[in-house]
Protein backbone atom coordinates (compact mmCIF):
# COMPACT_ATOMS: atom_id res chain seq x y z
CA UNK A 1 0.00 0.00 0.00
CA UNK A 2 1.10 3.51 -0.74
CA UNK A 3 1.65 6.15 1.87
CA UNK A 4 -0.04 9.42 1.11
CA UNK A 5 2.61 11.25 0.57
CA UNK A 6 4.39 8.54 -1.53
CA UNK A 7 0.87 8.51 -3.92
CA UNK A 8 0.93 12.20 -4.40
CA UNK A 9 4.95 12.36 -5.45
CA UNK A 10 4.04 9.21 -7.91
CA UNK A 11 1.42 11.34 -9.35
CA UNK A 12 3.39 14.41 -9.93
CA UNK A 13 5.79 12.23 -11.38
CA UNK A 14 3.04 11.06 -13.99
CA UNK A 15 2.36 14.57 -14.85
CA UNK A 16 5.97 15.45 -15.38
CA UNK A 17 6.26 12.54 -17.68
CA UNK A 18 3.39 13.12 -19.97
CA UNK A 19 4.84 16.94 -20.12
CA UNK A 20 7.84 15.57 -21.14
CA UNK A 21 6.65 13.90 -23.49
CA UNK A 22 4.34 16.44 -24.78
CA UNK A 23 7.33 18.51 -25.32
CA UNK A 24 9.47 16.11 -26.82
CA UNK A 25 6.47 15.98 -29.37
CA UNK A 26 6.19 19.79 -29.91
CA UNK A 27 10.23 19.74 -30.70
CA UNK A 28 9.52 17.03 -33.46
CA UNK A 29 7.14 18.57 -34.73
CA UNK A 30 8.73 21.93 -35.17
CA UNK A 31 11.71 19.96 -36.48
CA UNK A 32 9.74 17.99 -39.03
CA UNK A 33 8.47 21.56 -40.68
CA UNK A 34 11.76 22.53 -40.82
CA UNK A 35 12.71 19.37 -42.84
CA UNK A 36 15.00 18.22 -40.09
CA UNK A 37 13.97 14.72 -40.99
CA UNK A 38 16.79 12.85 -38.40
CA UNK A 39 15.70 14.67 -35.69
CA UNK A 40 12.30 15.23 -35.99
CA UNK A 41 12.76 11.08 -35.95
CA UNK A 42 14.76 10.94 -32.77
CA UNK A 43 11.98 13.49 -31.33
CA UNK A 44 8.88 11.72 -32.11
CA UNK A 45 10.91 8.53 -30.37
CA UNK A 46 11.79 10.66 -27.40
CA UNK A 47 8.44 11.61 -26.64
CA UNK A 48 6.80 7.99 -27.27
CA UNK A 49 9.32 6.96 -24.90
CA UNK A 50 9.01 9.62 -22.13
CA UNK A 51 4.81 7.96 -22.50
CA UNK A 52 6.27 4.56 -21.92
CA UNK A 53 7.85 6.18 -18.91
CA UNK A 54 4.64 7.87 -17.81
CA UNK A 55 2.73 4.66 -18.12
CA UNK A 56 5.14 2.36 -16.03
CA UNK A 57 4.33 4.86 -13.34
CA UNK A 58 0.65 4.61 -13.69
CA UNK A 59 0.50 0.86 -13.53
CA UNK A 60 3.10 0.95 -10.48
CA UNK A 61 0.51 3.49 -8.60
CA UNK A 62 -2.69 1.00 -9.15
CA UNK A 63 -0.54 -1.97 -9.05
CA UNK A 64 0.48 -0.89 -5.14
CA UNK A 65 -3.04 -0.01 -4.30
CA UNK A 66 -3.35 3.62 -4.89
CA UNK A 67 -5.26 5.17 -7.60
CA UNK A 68 -3.27 6.98 -10.34
CA UNK A 69 -4.42 10.67 -11.87
CA UNK A 70 -4.06 11.35 -15.59
CA UNK A 71 -3.09 15.00 -15.39
CA UNK A 72 -3.87 17.62 -17.72
CA UNK A 73 -0.42 19.07 -19.82
CA UNK A 74 0.78 22.44 -19.92
CA UNK A 75 1.00 23.68 -23.23
CA UNK A 76 4.39 23.47 -24.90
CA UNK A 77 6.21 25.80 -27.10
CA UNK A 78 5.42 25.04 -30.58
CA UNK A 79 8.43 26.80 -32.17
CA UNK A 80 11.99 26.98 -31.66
CA UNK A 81 14.82 29.41 -32.30
CA UNK A 82 17.28 26.32 -33.85
CA UNK A 83 18.45 23.27 -33.55
CA UNK A 84 21.10 24.18 -30.65
CA UNK A 85 18.29 25.75 -29.02
CA UNK A 86 16.15 22.48 -28.68
CA UNK A 87 18.92 20.18 -27.56
CA UNK A 88 19.62 22.67 -25.07
CA UNK A 89 16.51 23.21 -23.52
CA UNK A 90 16.41 19.55 -23.97
CA UNK A 91 19.16 19.11 -21.47
CA UNK A 92 17.60 21.63 -18.95
CA UNK A 93 14.50 19.54 -19.06
CA UNK A 94 16.11 16.38 -18.68
CA UNK A 95 18.57 18.17 -15.41
CA UNK A 96 14.88 19.38 -13.76
CA UNK A 97 13.31 16.27 -14.22
CA UNK A 98 16.50 14.12 -12.56
CA UNK A 99 16.27 16.54 -9.80
CA UNK A 100 12.54 15.87 -9.12
CA UNK A 101 13.57 11.48 -9.82
CA UNK A 102 16.43 12.33 -6.73
CA UNK A 103 13.96 14.27 -5.09
CA UNK A 104 11.22 11.35 -5.07
CA UNK A 105 13.80 8.57 -4.27
CA UNK A 106 14.26 10.69 -1.14
CA UNK A 107 10.65 10.82 -0.26
CA UNK A 108 10.60 7.06 -0.35
CA UNK A 109 13.32 6.54 1.96
CA UNK A 110 11.77 9.28 4.82
CA UNK A 111 8.80 7.18 4.33
CA UNK A 112 10.35 3.95 4.95
CA UNK A 113 8.88 2.37 1.42
CA UNK A 114 11.50 0.40 -0.12
CA UNK A 115 9.28 -1.15 -2.62
CA UNK A 116 8.54 1.87 -4.52
CA UNK A 117 12.45 2.58 -3.98
CA UNK A 118 13.51 -0.16 -5.79
CA UNK A 119 10.58 0.79 -8.04
CA UNK A 120 12.39 4.17 -8.95
CA UNK A 121 16.03 3.31 -9.25
CA UNK A 122 14.54 2.42 -13.34
CA UNK A 123 14.17 5.56 -13.88
CA UNK A 124 17.06 6.95 -11.74
CA UNK A 125 19.88 4.93 -14.25
CA UNK A 126 17.38 5.94 -17.06
CA UNK A 127 18.32 9.53 -15.74
CA UNK A 128 22.01 8.98 -16.29
CA UNK A 129 21.51 7.94 -19.99
CA UNK A 130 19.23 10.43 -20.80
CA UNK A 131 21.43 13.52 -19.84
CA UNK A 132 24.63 11.66 -21.22
CA UNK A 133 22.64 11.57 -24.36
CA UNK A 134 21.80 15.17 -24.38
CA UNK A 135 25.21 16.20 -23.50
CA UNK A 136 26.85 14.11 -26.48
CA UNK A 137 24.25 16.01 -28.84
CA UNK A 138 24.68 19.28 -27.53
CA UNK A 139 28.88 18.43 -27.72
CA UNK A 140 28.35 17.77 -31.00
CA UNK A 141 26.32 20.60 -32.22
CA UNK A 142 29.26 22.81 -30.29
CA UNK A 143 31.83 21.29 -32.96
CA UNK A 144 29.32 22.39 -35.98
CA UNK A 145 28.79 25.24 -35.03
CA UNK A 146 27.04 27.40 -38.09
CA UNK A 147 28.66 24.86 -40.39
CA UNK A 148 25.76 24.09 -42.77
CA UNK A 149 27.31 20.42 -44.17
CA UNK A 150 27.44 19.69 -40.52
CA UNK A 151 24.24 20.32 -39.45
CA UNK A 152 23.22 18.52 -42.38
CA UNK A 153 25.37 15.16 -41.56
CA UNK A 154 24.14 15.37 -37.93
CA UNK A 155 20.33 15.43 -38.70
CA UNK A 156 21.63 12.52 -41.15
CA UNK A 157 23.58 10.51 -37.89
CA UNK A 158 20.35 11.47 -35.70
CA UNK A 159 18.47 9.68 -38.19
CA UNK A 160 20.36 6.52 -36.93
CA UNK A 161 20.79 7.22 -33.23
CA UNK A 162 17.41 5.61 -31.85
CA UNK A 163 16.88 5.96 -27.85
CA UNK A 164 17.69 3.34 -25.63
CA UNK A 165 14.27 2.49 -24.47
CA UNK A 166 13.13 2.10 -28.43
CA UNK A 167 15.95 -0.08 -29.86
CA UNK A 168 14.71 -3.33 -28.60
CA UNK A 169 11.25 -2.35 -30.32
CA UNK A 170 13.32 -1.06 -34.18
FE1 LIG B 1 11.41 10.30 -18.48
FE2 LIG B 1 13.45 11.90 -20.05
O1 LIG B 1 12.65 11.58 -18.45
Amino acid sequence: MLSPKIEEALNAQIKIEADSSQFYLAMASWAESEGLNGTSRFLYLHSDEERAHMLKLVRFVNERGGSAVIPALDAPPHTFDSLNGVFEKLLSHEEFVTQKINELVHICLEEKDYTTHNFMQWYVSEQIEEEALARTIMDKLSLIGNDKGGLYLFDRDLELLVPQDNAAAQ
